[in-house]
């Protein structure tokens, strides 16, 4: 039987501690600001971004928010990020993604400094953060960063396996925890032998969007198991890439879904936000 890694009380900690840093921060310098754009109308990405603004609010960051429409032009999306470059109010910049197909989405992206990039996308930060530099760092892996140490669980010298090569957790997340001196091995859909790597590792994250794909028998007995998923079950109920009941028997942590990386990937947004603004 494994100790749940309670995402959600991490989350609302953090959030209270952050409250009390703006709220400083704001007596000081004054307010700190979060632009957050919506292209298009892709229901998760709406959901997302209603729940990213309700968190500004919760911590006393202001956001700004903008909402073009899913025929918009290169053009117009061109010019709205161009104007938050340019905002003294604005100290971050969120472009919620996917974004329509006919936007050129690395274009855009590219348009944001390295400086308001609070999501770590943009080549700088990412360079930054294989070197083990000073940067900004994904908000999803950097919340599972947080929930390991919380737990005191040190990756320093332990077997760990990531499941999932995406730019936005994957690499970034193999990154970190290299920096924090595991020794990582990152699988994918080509790997062979998945089963047995899997079953090698110390601390497995796992960020695939697979419904309970990860099975006891990938599974090493006492192990950390990070579950990165927001999937739907057969009965279409919400669950995580991880068959929980009954890898939770086999691992000494493991991360619930929801209530387990969820909620920490927006608090680090804001997290980063704070630090882009303190930066500044
Ligand atoms: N779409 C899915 N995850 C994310 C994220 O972390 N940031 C942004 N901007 N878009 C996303």
């Amino acid at each position: 039987m494994s100790v749940l890694i309670d995402g959600k009380a991490l989350a609302a900690k953090m959030r209270g501690e952050l409250r009390e840093k703006v709220s400083k921060f704001r007596e000081e310098k004054g307010e700190i600001g979060l632009a957050v754009v919506l292209i298009g109308e892709d229901p998760a990405s709406q959901v997302y971004v209603r729940n990213k603004i309700k968190a500004c609010e919760e911590v006393g960051i202001r956001s700004f928010s903008y909402h073009l429409p899913q025929d918009c032009t290169q053009a117009d999306a061109e010019a709205l990020i161009g104007e938050l470059v340019l905002s003294e109010r604005v100290h971050g910049i969120l472009v919620q993604l996917p974004l329509p197909a006919q936007l050129d989405e690395r274009k855009l992206l590219r348009m944001i400094p390295p400086a308001k990039d609070v999501d770590g996308f943009c080549a700088e930060n990412v360079g930054n953060l294989a070197m083990n530099r000073e940067t900004i760092v994904a908000c999803t892996p950097f919340g599972v960063m947080k929930m390991l140490e919380e737990y005191g669980i040190d990756p320093k010298g332990k077997t760990a396996v990531v499941l999932g090569r995406s730019n936005i957790v994957g690499k970034p997340m193999a990154m970190l925890l290299l920096n924090a001196d595991a020794t990582v091995t990152v699988c994918h859909s080509k790997t062979k032998n998945l089963k047995e790597v899997c079953a090698s590792a110390d601390i497995l994250v796992v960020a695939i969007g697979r419904a309970k794909f990860v099975t006891a028998d990938m599974v090493k007995q006492g192990a950390v198991v990070i579950d990165v998923g927001m999937d739907r079950d057969e009965n279409g109920k919400l669950c995580g890439d991880v068959d929980f009941e009954n890898v939770k028997e086999k691992a000494s942590y493991i991360t619930p879904v929801p209530g387990g990386v969820g909620p920490m990937t927006i608090t680090m947004l804001l997290y980063n936000t704070y630090i882009a603004a303190s930066r500044r």
